[in-house]
């Protein structure tokens, strides 16, 4: 069997340092912040903007208080909106009813589902669960040599993730517990060429010791992503401000500012058909080439149209220079075509506010 004792003892000499480690220590709050951020998102990429992110919102009532735009713009570049619109939600459920301290009572706010509930529970309040991510998954499948493709592999992890609180080290220390399986799967049972000469759990290992660690865990066939079209309109002001809307509640970049433009679809927009949505009447050129994103579950290519023109009614005339700091990643692809067309000098701002 592994041996709780032994991990414990390994992350204690080579648990990785990371913003919301010390510095949170029994703050849900910022706990909690540091698992959605991690969500999708790499450490790497999730450490500055954390510590922005803590400054501009410092805790659960400043998070409540704020309204959307503010949270979206400090999300911008993070993806996968849906997180920070749920985080907003939960923070006003939070703000009312304060934080529930149990995994089942944290899986009742916006947006936290087994492995959230999990993690803050255990972390935060040394609840005796495992939360189990990607690489939580990969430490289990090795250790038990499940060859059983993902998804249909989940309820036998799950159930041997849990099987640790069984040990008494383990139950003693939670938080701890679940970030070692953290780090180890982060640093040492990576997904390619894991390190199991550093292992403290090599001799438990029964991938290792069939040496098929680096099969598993067998992932299921991926699908291509769908090819979506679009086609949207750089709008510019007399002052090289860029008119922005803000996309509707759902959908992909629900909520968050974009250029105006056509609805996504399988066919290509004909530019006849494209210009029929565009945000006013103006003369459109087109810019050569197109802007592509790649979500998870979407291949989206973006048409760009440009013109100059006054701001309408029911748009946001943004500085260009600003707009990249606010705008999703996918609209700042079309934000770089239209540079690349254009050099940003022509169409920059004309400074009209008045000195600080
Ligand atoms: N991934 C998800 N949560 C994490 C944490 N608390 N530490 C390190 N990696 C993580």
């Amino acid at each position: 069997m592994a041996d709780a004792a032994l991990l414990l003892e390994w992350y204690d000499r080579h648990r990785r340092v990371l913003p919301w480690r010390d510095g949170a220590a029994g703050d849900p709050y910022r706990i909690w912040l540091s698992e959605v951020m991690l969500q999708q998102t790499t450490v790497a990429a999730v450490g500055p903007r954390y510590d922005r992110f803590l400054r501009r919102f410092p805790g659960v009532a400043a998070l409540a208080a704020a309204p959307w735009e503010e949270v979206a713009a400090e999300w911008a570049g993070l993806g996968y909106y849906a997180r920070a619109r749920n985080l907003h939600a939960a923070a006003k459920a939070l703000a009312a009813g304060g934080f529930p301290r149990t995994a089942e009572g944290l899986r009742a706010l916006p947006g936290i589902g087994p492995y959230t509930a999990a993690a803050v529970a255990a972390i935060a309040f040394g609840e005796a669960v495992v939360p189990v991510d990607g690489n939580v998954e990969r430490v289990v499948a090795r250790l038990h040599a499940i060859a059983t493709p993902l998804p249909r592999a989940r309820a036998a992890i799950a159930r041997h993730a849990a099987a640790f609180m069984a040990q008494p080290a383990a139950r003693a220390r939670p938080g701890d517990f679940a970030q070692a399986l953290f780090d180890l799967g982060a640093t040492v049972c990576t997904p390619r060429r894991p390190a199991c000469a550093l292992c403290p759990w090599r001799g438990p290992c029964a991938a290792q010791a069939q040496g098929i660690q680096d099969a598993l865990p067998v992932k299921p066939a991926k699908a291509a992503a769908p090819v979506v079209h679009g086609a949207h309109f750089a709008l510019l002001d007399a002052q090289g401000r860029l008119a922005l809307e803000r996309r509707p509640e759902s959908g992909l970049l629900g909520g968050m500012p974009g250029l105006p433009g056509t609805p996504w679809r399988a066919a290509p927009w004909p530019d006849a058909e494209a210009l029929a949505h565009a945000p006013a009447p103006a003369a459109w050129t087109r810019v050569p080439g197109e802007a592509r994103h790649l979500f998870t579950h979407r291949d989206l290519r973006m048409a760009l149209w440009r013109a100059e023109g006054p701001c309408p009614p029911g748009l946001e005339a943004v500085p260009l220079a600003e707009a990249a700091a606010i705008l999703p990643g996918a609209m700042r692809r079309l934000l770089e075509l239209l540079h690349e067309a254009a050099p940003p000098r022509r169409i920059s701002p004309k400074r009209t506010e008045e000195a600080p």
